[in-house]
């Protein structure tokens, strides 16, 4: 499997949960590296730009109320095939859709308030990853 690098935001309603190191030993438990991580509140500004793919559909507006709502943490993984098996430990995006010891499963609410975020492939982590640590090269191993 290749080394890879993808992009993992823990979102606010997790953060509100004071479950990022649960999440983190999750990520550390299946052989996924930290190799970079930053606390940040996003503004709406920074929510509609780093979702702009999703600007038509109907969720939008209350997908960018959601992620500007409080502290997100967001980090940089890498460790062979990490775009495949963090959306695996994640679980689909809709909680109730989640597998069972998946991340959404145990930590999410609702389809919006869905505690993570991954990178669903190669071109949209090296987008995700520059998006918020340009300094971070993602074929720099
Ligand atoms: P995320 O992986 O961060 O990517 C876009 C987000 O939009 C998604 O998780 C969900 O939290 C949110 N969302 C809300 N409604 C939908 C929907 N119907 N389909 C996909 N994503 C949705």
């Amino acid at each position: 499997m290749p080394l890879e690098r993808t992009l993992s935001i823990i979102k606010p309603d997790a953060v509100a949960k004071n479950v990022i190191g649960q999440i983190y030993a999750r990520f550390e438990a299946a052989g996924l590296k930290i190799v970079a991580a930053r606390m940040v509140h996003l503004s709406r500004g920074d929510a509609e730009a780093f979702y702009a793919v999703h600007k038509e559909r109907a969720f939008f507006k209350d997908l960018v109320g959601f992620m500007s709502s409080g502290p997100v943490m967001i980090q940089v993984l890498q460790g062979p095939g990490a775009i495949a098996k963090n959306r695996e430990l994640m679980g689909a995006t809709d909680p109730k859709q989640a597998s069972k010891g998946s991340i959404r499963a145990d930590f999410a609410d609702s389809i919006d308030a869905n505690a993570v975020h991954g990178s669903d492939g190669a071109e949209t982590a090296a987008a995700e990853i520059a998006f918020f640590f340009p300094g971070v090269n993602v074929y720099d191993r």
